[in-house]
């Protein structure tokens, strides 16, 4: 298997990214499984965009540093808010249709840390309409290829083939499992990019669909890349409690709109915690509904948006009315009972905003990548921009890339490792899958002490050690896989806690509840073989 441009994801950034490169690369797109099955398509509240004319880039980049707490880059801020509106723009041009006011400009949307409506959406279904629009588009191309039901196992370097390689190391492709066929194949290619979006899957809970298990984190750190930032995991506040609604998100723009969050008595609490009450940033408010969960040993508390009425409920959030209807919940009628659940990962593959990782060869965009943007908690609706914004950047290195002279690639050498089959293996595998999920879930959640990280840093580093066995030993399945991906991922997680020891942003710890500018103002940077906390 061979291409120009090997993307790993087909999500918004793997997508755009692609769509820029194909008139000049042949463009192959993995997706794990179907091609519709990406955190892109379960975006709710829409794409961030100073573009109304009482806004501000500079209010749109204060409300992201604020988000962040002292950890955002601002140069990058910059970029990024200032590339906004051409990147919806464009986003039109390709057919995606945002809800429209009766003026005809696009109805803005107001979410959590946002001092301005400024979220364009299409209705509450934003991903879909941008994953559907994006898929059409880059199937009208005969230089991109997308294909499903194929997971990257691993990424290739020059050093892994040959030790002795002379230079940097330097990314030459990936081997990957197709599902169908149960076989793995060397993918060889110019550049390598890594747009496979999120982790929420190291949860137990979490309001991200099943591919999102950090795969392009855990394989980008096995192959020496550095990773950034991973303490800050994002917690949605407002998931649907139900027990078959797999923590269905309930938009913050249901907030936006008028949403209150009551006790399960009927009482409102936000403004005993901020100063903006439900608008106030997505961990302050995730952090007041654990705390009152726990202080009230309460299962969740109350999202109450039934003073705005059928009507607009219906017309303003016809997917989010329609699911809750399915569970027996009247929007118009009933106060949805909500959790917070694991949303979305700040940290990731160390990348400027054009991609460039610190292993040659190798672009990481999207979720999967750490640019200095989101700082220590992600403005909400900053994501999809921020992937728009990269995938136009790294379109543009690859093309740099691409006309660089450089020696041909050596070829990849076939996948070896055991091939013995074992009927306890799906066993042990689900096991630890759920293992892993619910100690960080207990001991790396919304509040940490250092006691409980180290208590599942001892879990993770056992269970490691299981799953390598298993997975030289093994036939390799796709479950295999993303259970030591996780696990990678959840190791990756309480290490970088363990060495943050202050409070800020997405990271609270009981132990050290302030922020300690002196000391921790900087990215928490791990690389292989360091040792962390
Ligand atoms: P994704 O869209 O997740 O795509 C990842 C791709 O990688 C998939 O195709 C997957 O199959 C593939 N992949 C993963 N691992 C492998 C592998 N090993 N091999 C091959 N392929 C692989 N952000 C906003 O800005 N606004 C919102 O309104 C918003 N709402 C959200 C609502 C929900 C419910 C969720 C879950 C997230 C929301 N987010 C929102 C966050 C945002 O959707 C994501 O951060 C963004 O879509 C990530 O895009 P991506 O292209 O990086 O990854
Ligand atoms: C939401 O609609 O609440 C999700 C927005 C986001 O994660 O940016």
């Amino acid at each position: 298997m061979e291409t120009d441009l090997l993307v790993i994801g087909g999500g918004i950034a793997g997508l755009t990214f692609a769509i820029k490169c194909a008139p000049f690369a042949r463009v192959a797109v993995l997706s794990k499984r179907e091609r519709t099955e990406t955190n892109t398509f379960y975006a709710q509240g829409g794409v961030a965009a100073a573009v109304a004319p009482d806004d501000s880039f500079e209010s749109h980049a204060r409300d992201t540093m604020a988000a962040g707490d002292g950890l955002c880059d601002p140069a990058v801020v910059g970029e990024v808010v200032r590339d906004a509106p051409r990147a919806v723009r464009e986003l039109e041009e390709w057919g995606v249709r945002f809800s429209a006011g009766p003026d005809g400009r696009p109805a803005l949307g107001r979410e959590g840390g946002h001092s301005a409506r400024r979220v364009l959406h299409a209705a509450d279904a934003t991903g879909r309409e941008i994953q559907e629009r994006l898929l059409e588009r880059a199937s009208a191309h005969a230089s991109i290829r997308v294909l499903e039901d194929k997971i990257a196992v691993n990424l290739v370097t020059a050093r892994k083939v040959d030790p002795a390689a002379p230079g940097p190391d330097r990314c030459l492709g990936a081997y990957v499992l197709d599902r169908a066929g149960g076989r793995i194949e060397p993918w060889r290619a110019r550049v390598t990019v890594l747009a496979t979006g999120g982790a929420g899957k190291v949860y137990l809970y979490t309001s991200n669909p099943d591919v999102a298990t950090g795969d392009g984190i855990a394989m980008a750190f096995r192959a020496g890349a550095e990773i950034a930032n991973m303490e800050f995991i994002q917690f949605h506040p407002t998931c649907l409690y139900h027990p078959q609604a797999k923590s269905f998100l309930v938009s913050e723009a249901v907030r936006g709109e008028g949403g209150v969050l009551r006790l399960p008595s009927g009482e409102p609490f936000m403004r005993r915690y901020h100063p903006d009450a439900e608008l106030a940033p997505r961990d302050v408010v995730a952090r007041a509904i654990d705390n009152e969960m726990k202080a009230r040993g309460a299962a969740h508390v109350l999202l109450d948006i039934t003073h705005r009425g059928r009507e607009f409920i219906a017309g303003r959030f016809p997917n989010i009315y329609e699911k809750c209807l399915s569970f027996g919940y009247d929007m118009a009628r009933d106060p949805l009972p909500v959790v917070p659940a694991a949303h979305y990962a700040c940290g990731g593959v160390r990348a400027a905003l054009d991609g460039r990782t610190s292993v040659g060869g190798l672009l990481a965009v999207g979720e999967t990548a750490c640019t200095g943007l989101h700082g220590a908690n992600r403005l909400a609706s900053n994501s999809l921009l921020e992937s728009l914004v990269m995938a136009d950047r790294a379109a543009r290195l690859a093309r740099d890339l691409l006309g660089e002279r450089a020696a041909p690639a050596p070829s990849i050498p076939p996948w070896t490792t055991g091939n013995a089959r074992d009927s306890d293996e799906m066993v042990v595998v689900s096991h630890n899958w759920d293992e892993v999920r619910r100690f960080m879930w207990d001991y790396v959640g919304i509040v940490r002490t250092d006691k409980r990280l180290r208590r599942a840093l001892n879990r993770v580093e056992n269970l490691q050690r299981e799953i390598l066995q298993y997975y030289w030993d093994f036939i390799i399945t796709a479950d295999l896989v993303e259970l030591r991906n996780i696990a990678t991922v959840a190791e990756l997680i309480i290490r970088s806690a363990l060495r943050r020891k202050e409070s800020r942003g997405l990271h609270h710890t009981l132990d050290y509840p302030r922020r300690d500018d002196a000391r921790f103002r900087r990215d928490t940077v791990l690389m292989p073989g360091e040792e962390g906390g």
